[in-house]
């Protein structure tokens, strides 16, 4: 796994701002107030930053914004981010502007000089997540080049190292999500994402594999249909983390853990089919809030299942009109093998109710290419059977500055799956495409049980660069899902 970049927390040390190689930032507010280190700053500057203060850059230049001069007389630093920051600023504006900070250190050292500014745990975040890149597969240039370490010094350096620890651990887990998500499927395999989850084990977390035979005699044969014609061994990970009371219903996570998505008999065109490993997305996700829940040690009961297949044409490829069974009893008439995802999710949280009663059941899938129709690349997909809890993950996912809105479900959606021979068809049409997956899961929840369904197609991986990660994998709802766990699942 990518290594997150450390953070050391110290106490001011204004004499160090001289020697400090690599990258030195400071903070000014957008009225030009200057704390001490940014007071020092100016003084090895001989007025460089008071000379910045009075020009047009500065006039025009917005709250979370960074203006660089580079090598700057007086001090060792190849570089001297100013970064322009309101005293009072939200929790998102402080980690997006840590963020423009960890965008720019690359592989360089920093040093972060932030006074006595409140959010500086935020600021800590937002560098850690921005400072990302995945370089597993590159050789040679930069990337075998060990990364600069980051110094964040404050005042009271102790009291924001503590309240920084949570957020980096959501920070961490969010990381393992892109890992995941980015890696290709020749090398994240389902044995080696069961792998990568079962080392999770030496954080505290209970993780178990079960395999084929198992699944079977579960009676999950519509997540074995989508894996039966690939060599990789269909699997479903259970991830429990017990840090409530005991005997407490907890909540369920659920994420489909496609490794790769062909589309199977129904093969997708060749354009752009590489962009289907990211197509266990929504099992990443689920992977990287344990992570995130074991490491800030919640007192809540959490568990995460995984539904680990890879969708492959062959000869023994389930073929469209095969009708399958599920574990709940119901047939499905496989019209298109495309729309597997559903056919994974719907056993896996089938099993997670029956196994543990859970108070709540939120699962995750880059199921439509439709929900990127409708909402483009920066608000996944929500859908829910009960307001209260779908407004706290809204809410939660707010907070935390990840966008997700909420779509209907209803009767009229529901009556496009019928079936001429099984108790409902795997696909509904194109109309309504994001609703229809969402009703076909609906018909595996279980009346009492409050449940989101989270259609991320549109958000787990972007190609473009975002406020808070570079193209590719965005680790998309780690973040808001620690923080719902924390808002209502946590004693
Ligand atoms: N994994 C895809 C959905 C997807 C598309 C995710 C683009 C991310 C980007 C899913 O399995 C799929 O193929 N869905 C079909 C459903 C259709 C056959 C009803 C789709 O969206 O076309
Ligand atoms: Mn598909
Ligand atoms: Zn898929």
């Amino acid at each position: 796994m990518t290594q997150m970049t450390p953070i050391q927390f110290q106490e001011t040390d204004l004499d160090a701002l001289a020697t400090a190689t690599g990258r030195v930032a400071i903070l000014v507010t957008p009225e030009g107030e200057l704390n001490p280190p940014a007071r020092r700053a100016n003084k090895l500057t001989r007025g460089a930053v008071t000379r910045l203060l009075e020009s047009d850059r500065f006039a025009k230049a917005q709250s979370g914004q960074v203006i660089t001069l580079a090598w700057p007389s007086g001090m060792v630093a190849e570089a001297l981010d100013v970064l322009v920051l309101k005293k009072r600023s939200s929790a998102v504006e402080a980690r997006r502007a840590g963020a423009v900070l960890g965008k720019l250190k690359g592989k360089a050292a920093l040093l972060v000089a932030a006074g006595s500014y409140s959010r500086a745990d935020e600021l800590a975040m937002g560098i850690a997540l921005r400072n990302y890149s995945f370089d597993a597969h590159k050789t040679g240039g930069d990337s075998d080049e060990t990364p600069g370490p980051v110094t964040l010094s404050h005042n009271r350096h102790e009291r924001i190292e503590a309240s920084a620890a949570p957020l980096l651990a959501v920070a961490e887990g969010t990381i393992m999500t892109r890992d995941l998500v980015n890696e290709p499927a020749n090398v994240l395999t389902t044995t080696e994402f069961a792998s990568r989850l079962e080392e999770m084990t030496a954080l505290g977390l209970k993780v178990e594999v079960l395999e084929e035979d198992k699944l079977a005699e579960l009676g999950m044969r519509t997540l074995l249909c989508v894996g039966q014609g690939s060599d990789s061994p269909s699997k479903v990970v259970v991830m429990e983390w017990n840090g409530g009371e005991e005997g407490a219903a907890p909540l369920a996570l659920v994420g489909k853990g496609v490794v790769f998505d062909t589309g199977g008999i129904s093969l997708k065109p060749a354009g752009g089919m590489e962009d289907m490993t990211m197509d266990m997305g929504g099992a990443g996700v689920v992977a990287g809030t344990m992570r995130a829940l074991a490491l800030r040690k919640a007192k809540a009961n959490v568990v995460g299942l995984v539904g680990l297949v890879e969708n492959m044409p062959s000869g023994n490829a389930t073929r469209p009109g095969d009708v399958v069974t599920s574990m709940k009893g119901d047939t499905v008439e496989i019209i298109n093998t495309d729309a597997e995802g559903r056919l994974v999710l719907c056993d896996v949280m089938w099993y997670a109710q029956e196994r543990f009663n859970p108070a709540g059941m939120v699962d995750l899938a880059t199921l439509t290419g439709a929900m990127i129709i409708a909402l483009g690349h920066d608000r996944a997909g929500a859908f829910s059977n009960d307001d209260g809890f779908c407004e706290a993950f809204l809410r939660a996912a707010e907070v935390e500055g990840e966008g997700a809105w909420r779509l209907p479900l209803g009767k009229s959606y529901d009556n496009l799956l019928k079936s001429r021979i099984a108790d409902m068809k795997n696909v509904g049409g194109r109309p309504a495409g994001s609703i229809t997956a969402a009703q076909f899961l609906q018909r595996f929840v279980k009346d009492d049980v409050p449940w989101i369904h989270l259609d991320i197609a549109g958000v787990a991986s972007i190609k473009s660069d975002t406020d808070m990660a570079p193209k590719g994998a965005t680790g998309w709802g780690v973040a808001a899902l620690s923080r719902l766990v924390e808002d209502k699942f946590e004693s």
